[in-house]
């Protein structure tokens, strides 16, 4: 039975943060179940920033073909973006300007589609129909490549870049075995993910003996120690011939440093991470002396469509739908997550759970899936990562070679009202 609409009333769903290979899936999601129930979808334009300026985009101005396109096109369709709401107490006005913007536009419901700090963005909007006086229900919906929210088996975006990362992990192994007698010894792939080593785990699903790669894994669960790195790097390129080395962006020495913080911080107070590969690859030649590549795919994996998981994308589009429901039904400060109930097969559904429970929190790897050396992941954390890697979504393709991906009109919503300084 589809649950029953509490009141008339627009849909505005917005895009949060770091986007991802799936994260338009998951808006197709959101658009198509919307339109079986009649109810029109606004979209704002940059995630939260959108809805403070009120730039607002009419996804009824998009037909049906260019909607589905979105499942499988990377990026974030209507734009995202990094901004922290502070609490009610300290921009009072911020809200207020939200309420506006929703009671202009008879916005009943705000899906926002982002991580954990997001999550915090909707619990906070979750928090005012009672405060400010008016109907509005907000869902978080889980988006992110870290993999870092709690509650949730995974997070959508993950499944594609562990794909990519444990298939790149493969391929470059395969180039640098061929030539490792006179060139290359060892090669350094460097991946996102923050202070998580979901991603960098991924990449452990490439090979499974201690001579397949990658060789070594660099998880931000544990502290860098360079004599034991190096160690095993030297001990690898004398018994494999060469060495594969997978390292998170987010390591950090024995005081709490970063290896590599680009020098920026973001709104959330993030600090830019990236650079570690180099650092390693220079200690590597420094110390050891062998010949080095090093790469750095840094966007490349969160968009890389092109090799995206299918299990991610239909999880993705699974829980815009479900959101949806949730907001129809009259729910509010949930987010739709996902529920394991078997690896083998991968079994899953969507549930609610309470936002409260995910915001601002961080899921780390637990110590179960880290070898004891703390540079490999164990046989329960491949039970866990395989079944997200599993199957192929691959966009279609033109006689020029290149995937056919969609692109909105993101028609706007004429404005109501003036300007808001934020
Ligand atoms: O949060 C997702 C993520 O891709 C992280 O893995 C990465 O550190 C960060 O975003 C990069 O953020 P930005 O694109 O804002 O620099």
């Amino acid at each position: 039975m589809p649950p029953r609409r509490t009141s008339s009333g627009r849909l505005l769903y917005a895009q949060s943060g770091g986007v991802t290979a799936v994260i338009n899936a998951t808006a197709a999601g959101v658009i198509e179940a919307a339109r079986a129930k009649g109810v029109p979808v606004y979209a704002a334009r940059n995630g939260i920033l959108g809805a403070l300026r009120e730039e607002l985009i009419d996804t009824g101005k998009e037909t049906k073909a260019a909607i589905a396109a979105l499942r499988h096109t990377p990026g974030g369709a209507f734009g995202s973006c990094r901004y922290k709401l502070k609490s009610l107490e300290a921009n009072r006005a911020e809200y207020e300007r939200l309420i506006e913007v929703f009671r202009a536009h008879d916005i009943r419901w705000f899906l926002y589609n982002g991580g954990n700090d997001s999550a915090d963005t909707a619990l906070k909007i979750s928090q005012l129909g009672k405060a400010m006086d008016y109907d509005i229900r907000c869902i978080g919906v889980p988006k992110t490549v870290d993999n870092d929210l709690a509650v949730t088996d995974c997070c959508p975006g993950f499944g594609s870049v562990a794909k990519y990362t444990a298939v790149s992990t493969l391929e470059a192994s395969l180039d640098v075995a061929s030539m490792a007698d006179t060139s290359t010894k060892v090669f350094i792939l460097e991946v996102m993910g923050r202070h998580a080593g979901w991603i960098a785990a991924a990449a452990g699903l490439a090979g499974e003996s201690a001579d397949e790669p990658p060789h070594l894994i660099l998880f931000p669960e544990r502290s860098f120690d360079e004599a034991a790195f190096l160690a095993r790097v030297k001990a690898t390129v004398e018994r494999v011939g060469w060495c594969t080395v997978v390292a998170s962006e987010g390591i950090r020495d024995a005081d709490g440093r970063f290896l590599a913080e680009a020098g920026t911080r973001d709104a959330f107070g993030h600090t830019q991470l990236g650079g570690v590969a180099p650092v390693l690859a220079a200690l590597v030649k420094e110390k050891l002396g062998y010949k080095y590549h090093w790469a750095l795919p840094d966007y490349l994996q969160r968009s890389a469509r092109h090799l995206a998981s299918r299990t991610d994308a239909e999880q993705a589009y699974a829980v815009g739908r479900a959101a949806v429901d949730y907001a129809l039904a009259g729910m509010n400060a949930v987010m739709p997550v996902i529920v394991r109930s078997s690896d083998a097969p991968y079994r899953w559904k969507v549930e609610p759970a309470p936002l409260h429970k995910i915001a601002n929190r961080e899921k780390k790897m637990p110590s179960g899936f880290l070898t004891r050396d703390g540079f490999g992941i164990t046989v329960a954390a491949r039970r866990y990562l395989a079944p997200l890697i599993q199957g192929e979504a691959h966009p279609p393709h033109g006689s020029d070679g290149l995937p056919r991906y969609g692109r909105l009109k993101n028609t706007s919503v004429a404005k109501k009202l003036p300007s808001f300084e934020h």
